[in-house]
């Protein structure tokens, strides 16, 4: 029976008494600028980045590290958050094995608030992706999601499967982990989980989250749902304009 251990704590000082975590890989979603009210974007994005290099140095050269990150648009700027992990990985000497788009709009709709698409960023220091195990680099379906800020269930899975496929590492660590959604895949692919979390109620729900007959239970929550990862009210693009 695969462990789940849950810690209501601080993310980054967790990490810092951990040390490099054995055994483990770690797929997480870093917190957006909007979580942080009292840090201007430039301050955030000092934060965002340190927070990747340590959840990065807290791998073993046999695990890897995947980032589920949505970029954000801020004043008529767009928010790279993808460009923020690779920043981090630079500075930790990690390689990047792959990167992968998780669609959260259908191809070809304009979306007015958030990105249309998410990302999906793997690195290792010792890992290297056999070429001829590749699986899609643009997945057309986030999957289900318990909350707005979730990682979509099909996006977890492709990151856990990698994981058991790919690495000797058999724990999956999420020290940002929310609702858990990554930790409950995990578990039912038969990995073990350890999750982080700041939030009391959302470490209760990770405690409890699971994945049974391919779906998330508890189920999801009304007004926050999304269905199949593709949002509602994205609008079909006129021809010959594109974003992003
Ligand atoms: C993008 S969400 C993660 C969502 C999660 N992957 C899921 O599927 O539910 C980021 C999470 O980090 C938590 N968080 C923010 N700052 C934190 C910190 N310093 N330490 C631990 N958790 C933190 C937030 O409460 C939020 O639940």
């Amino acid at each position: 029976m695969p462990q789940r251990t849950i810690h209501h704590a601080e993310a980054l000082a967790w990490l810092g008494e951990q040390g490099v975590i054995a055994g483990a890989s770690f797929v997480t979603s870093l917190p957006d600028f909007s979580e942080f009210p009292k840090l201007s974007l430039d301050e955030w994005k000092v934060w965002f980045t340190d927070a990747a290099a340590r959840v990065l140095l807290a791998c073993p050269p046999d695990g890897v590290i995947i980032f589920y990150q949505r970029d954000q648009k801020q004043a008529g700027t767009w928010v790279d958050k993808g460009h923020l992990v690779q920043k981090a990985a630079e500075r930790t000497g990690h390689a990047q094995l792959w990167h992968k788009i998780v669609c959260r709009a259908r191809p070809g709709c304009a979306t007015f608030g958030q990105p249309g698409f998410s990302h999906l960023l793997c690195f290792s220091q010792g890992v290297r992706a056999e070429v001829g195990l590749s699986t899609p680099d643009v997945l057309p379906l986030a999957g289900e999601q318990t909350w707005t800020r979730g990682m979509g269930l099909l996006a977890c899975e492709v990151a856990c499967r990698f994981i058991l496929d790919q690495t000797q590492t058999r724990t999956v660590v999420d020290p940002f982990c929310g609702h858990g959604t990554v930790l409950a895949v995990a578990n039912d692919l038969g990995l073990d989980a350890v999750g982080v979390e700041l939030g009391r109620k959302r470490a209760e729900r990770a405690r409890e989250l699971e994945v049974k007959d391919g779906v998330l239970v508890p189920r999801k929550r009304p007004g926050t749902a999304t269905v199949g990862g593709l949002e509602d009210g994205a609008q079909p693009q006129r021809s010959g304009t594109s974003q992003g």
